[in-house]
């Protein structure tokens, strides 16, 4: 039995939605721990493609358990949505989803606080993906926040949304000139969703407990990646969650001492969405072959995501913050075919040389990479399943990374679907 933590190691969108799906297999419970429907968590079935924003990616296996943790803030209109997209590829989410009672809600006016944010001048623009993720959790740390579990008294609930609305409605009129529908029309809409969201709430925190302590084996799905880690990120140029591993203590209320392992999903290369630093960024034709080869488009927004060289700095980081004990490599497919293959070893700025993440996005803005190159590799790797059919030079890259990080690869994701996958060693203890 044991308690796994999967985090994404660079600005999400590593994969993760195929590892857990994977590594769901061998799991009882797979609980989502922070994040929105921001996400979006890519699984392949039989050629068939299903985005996962919120309910966890376990969800295709049959008779695992899938957990939506209190650190989740939930759009009802998405979770719905989701929820009837998922029941008409035929899985039963009765007795398998469950909500934490301790959730917070996403309102109509977070999204349009959201929105009239990166469209204002007052602020800085980050690029988000405009689903009300930052004014939701703003209004959790102010303690004006709506949880899952006002939904069950609609009277307490219209009181409070009331206050709220008002509010909202006076600060996003005075501030950017933005007009929220009336309240009934919000209201009544929250209300519509109650009805089917209401059944699959319950206090997560019991459930997570009773399954650890009978043996279950549990993992812990992050959303995001380190680098957008509100307070370990490239802030401001971050989401508003803890993604990194101690997010899954707060997010699911496991105790620190009761995880066992954390295992962190790192691309090949190194991909960004929306504003903000990236010192390996490329805007050469090995970043434009990287977007198109690895369909490098937001699972979310649809748009297109930054492309740039492995970053040592970043994944030795993310190591350090997470206490990674494996990684799992992705899509290392979409590197077949370069000549040359580069992985950044520190940052130059003003100078000095940065083996360390620099706090300062200025600095981190204007820093160079300084880089180490291997040869490439011709061959295809695409679906390979054995580690040793793996052309010399992609073993080369791999076990290099794996010295210079001082850490072991666990899995090497070949391609997008399930059984496109090296397993080098078990995710679970036995
Ligand atoms: P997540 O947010 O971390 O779950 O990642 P996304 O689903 O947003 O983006 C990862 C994309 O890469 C998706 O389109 C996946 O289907 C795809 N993918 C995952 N692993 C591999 C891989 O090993 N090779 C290739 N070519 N694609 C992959
Ligand atoms: P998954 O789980 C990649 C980015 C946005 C923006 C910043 C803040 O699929 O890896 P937000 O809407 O959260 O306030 O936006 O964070 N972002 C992501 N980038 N993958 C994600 O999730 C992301 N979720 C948010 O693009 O730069
Ligand atoms: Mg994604």
């Amino acid at each position: 039995m044991s308690v796994v933590v999967v985090v994404g190691m660079q600005w999400g969108d590593e994969g993760k939605g195929k590892i857990i799906d994977s590594l769901a297999e061998d799991a009882d419970v797979v609980a989502r721990y922070q994040g929105g429907h921001n996400a979006g968590h890519t699984i392949f079935l039989d050629g068939k493609q299903f985005v996962l924003h919120l309910i966890p990616s376990g969800i295709f296996h049959k008779n695992k358990l899938c957990v939506i943790g209190n650190g989740v803030v939930l759009d009802p209109a998405a979770l719905v949505a989701e929820m009837r997209a998922i029941e008409e590829a035929g899985v039963n989410l009765r007795d398998r989803l469950v909500i934490s009672d301790r959730a917070n809600i996403i309102m109509t006016y977070h999204g349009a606080s959201d929105k009239s944010r990166e469209k204002g001048s007052g602020f800085q623009k980050i690029g988000t993906t405009g689903r009300g993720i930052g004014p939701s959790y703003a209004d959790k740390i102010a303690r004006a926040g709506i949880r899952t579990c006002d939904l069950r008294d609609a009277t307490f609930l219209k009181e409070r949304l009331q206050a709220n609305y008002r509010e909202k409605k006076k600060v996003l009129k005075s501030l950017y000139d933005t007009d929220l529908p009336e309240f009934n029309h919000l209201f009544d809409e929250l209300m519509s969703y109650r009805e089917t969201i209401v059944k699959y709430i319950a206090d997560t925190h019991v459930l997570m407990r009773d399954k650890i302590k009978q043996g279950k084996n549990v993992l812990c799905e992050g959303a995001q990646g380190t680098m957008l880690d509100v307070d370990h990120g490239t802030y401001p140029f971050v989401t508003s969650s803890n993604s990194t591993a101690g997010g899954a203590c707060t997010g699911l209320g496991i105790p620190p001492t009761k995880v066992d392992r954390v295992l962190g999903v790192i691309k090949a290369y190194t991909t960004r969405v929306g504003e903000g630093p990236f010192p390996t960024e490329l805007s050469d034709e090995n970043g434009q072959r990287m977007g198109e080869v690895g369909h490098e488009f937001g699972a979310t927004t649809g748009r297109p995501r930054r492309c740039g060289w492995f970053d040592l700095v970043v994944a030795r980081y993310g190591i350090n913050l997470n206490g990674i004990d494996a990684l799992v490599l992705t899509k290392i497919d979409v590197l077949d075919g370069f000549k040359t293959v580069k992985v950044c070893t520190g940052y130059k700025h003003a100078g000095k040389i940065f083996s360390d993440m620099p706090a300062d996005p200025v600095v981190l803005e204007n820093c160079e990479p300084i880089y180490t190159e291997f040869d490439g590799w011709s061959e295809s790797t695409i679906g390979i399943r054995e580690y040793d059919q793996l052309p010399d030079n992609a073993r080369r890259y791999v076990e290099r990374l794996s010295a210079l990080l001082e850490t072991p690869f666990m899995m090497i994701s070949t391609g997008p679907n399930r059984e496109q996958t090296i397993q080098l060693s078990a995710a679970f203890k036995s």
